[in-house]
């Protein structure tokens, strides 16, 4: 039985290759495009994906690594075609800047209020 990982609520074989980050396997393997590759060494955080609820930067993580649990890109966020209020705050307030790092952004933030409400806020 292949080793499996929850991307989006869906269950994904994970890469052989054990080598691949996590941000490679969610944009070339399964064609999420959401999560941006910026600068690909943990300096900008446009790779921002939640695992359990924590925020991580995907470049900086093996797929492999992250076996059985559960990986919420920018596309998992909606639910029943509800956009997160997150997402709908930073459409109503214009908080795009030019786009590219809104995904991170916007779970990076996800993330930053979880910390707060358990008062375990990171920097
Ligand atoms: S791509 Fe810049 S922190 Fe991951």
């Amino acid at each position: 039985m292949p080793a499996t990982i929850n991307i989006n609520g869906l269950q994904q074989a994970l890469p052989a290759d054990p080598r691949v980050s996590l941000l490679d396997f969610l944009r070339e393997h399964l064609h999420l495009s959401g999560a941006k590759k910026g600068c690909n060494q943990g300096a900008c955080g446009a790779c921002t994906v939640l695992v359990d609820g924590e925020r991580i930067l995907s470049c900086l993580a093996l797929a492999v690594q992250y076996e059985g649990r559960a990986v919420t890109s920018i596309e998992g966020l909606a639910q029943d075609g509800q956009l997160h209020p997150l997402q709908q705050s930073f459409i109503d307030h214009d908080g795009f800047q030019c786009g590219y790092c809104t995904p991170g952004q916007i779970c990076s933030a996800i993330g930053m209020a979880s910390e707060l409400q358990r008062g375990v806020p990171a920097m």
